[in-house]
């Protein structure tokens, strides 16, 4: 089983919208696969056609070992895909955890428990720095970060980088990638640039901005479904090629990522 959480500091970066094409993509290759809604938007949750909860006991119970999380476990209406739904006040998880043991590891415990159910889980995170992430870093074998090619969000992502540098958490689990990119506009390219010259990891599959991806909320679908042949959908391909060919050799380091196939 593998775990990887879609993560970004900043909000509106193409979490939720990677999420689930990735899944889905994981999903229709067979593989038994989870998404974990932790956000309270319930973004995911949405578009995949479920409900979110509301009963805050359950919340609770699910992160304290209090309750099987197997059991909040729905189908959505893909094969393989499954979601655990959001809940109306995972925004009151940071109070919750806060007053539970080993709190920076409530997440993980719960995801073990899964082992066996599922070879991917694919988690929703909503946009913070705070102990709800850092029970993403615990529990996350990768961490994905979807950046807008801008100076904010560039910045946003280096201070997630010290953040776990800083609190002594494996930073080799950050792979960020390029999400709403428009080639057209100079920032973008002056940005996608700057990271090469750095020489910073960064996945080389780019997500470009597209209408397709924009229509995912009210198709509530994944492009995959809608709009196979769109530029979108391919780009979702190779990002999700590209890390499975990451995560089998666990290649790390931008020397590796020069090495990848095409
Ligand atoms: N590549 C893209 N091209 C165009 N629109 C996109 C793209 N990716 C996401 N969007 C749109 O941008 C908005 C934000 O995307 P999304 O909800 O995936 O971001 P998020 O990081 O999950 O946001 P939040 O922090 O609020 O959870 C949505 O309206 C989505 O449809
Ligand atoms: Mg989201």
């Amino acid at each position: 089983m593998k775990t990887f959480a879609i993560y970004n500091l900043k909000g509106g970066v193409g979490k939720t919208t990677s999420c689930v094409n990735l899944a889905y993509l994981a999903a229709k290759e067979g593989h038994h696969t989870l998404v974990w809604d932790i956000d309270p938007q319930g973004a995911s949750t949405y578009i995949l056609r479920q409900q979110r909860t509301s009963k805050i006991d359950k919340l609770l119970k699910l992160l304290s070992d209090k309750e099987e999380v197997v059991e909040n476990v729905l189908e959505t209406d893909y094969e393989n895909l499954f979601v655990i739904p959001s809940n109306d006040n995972a925004g009151r998880l940071e109070l919750l955890l806060t007053d539970l043991k080993k709190s920076k590891k409530r997440l993980k415990k719960s995801v073990s428990t899964l082992k066996g159910s599922f070879d991917y889980i694919f988690i929703d995170c909503p946009p913070n720095l705070n102990l709800l992430a850092e029970n993403i870093f615990h529990t996350a074998d990768f961490i994905l970060v979807p950046i807008i090619p801008s100076t904010l969000s560039e910045n946003a992502y280096d201070q997630v980088y010290a953040f776990l540098e800083k609190n002594g958490y494996d930073t080799r689990k950050l792979i960020p990638f390029f999400t709403l990119v428009d080639k057209r506009k100079k920032i973008h390219q002056q940005t996608i640039e700057r990271f090469e010259a750095t020489k910073r990891k960064i996945l080389r599959s780019i997500i470009p901005y597209s209408s397709a991806l924009e229509r995912m909320s009210e198709e509530k679908a994944p492009v995959q479904q809608f709009s196979p042949n769109s530029l979108a959908s391919s780009a979702y391909k190779n990002l999700w090629q590209e890390l499975k060919w990451f995560k089998k050799f666990k290649m790390i380091s931008i020397e590796h990522k020069k090495a990848l196939p095409n």
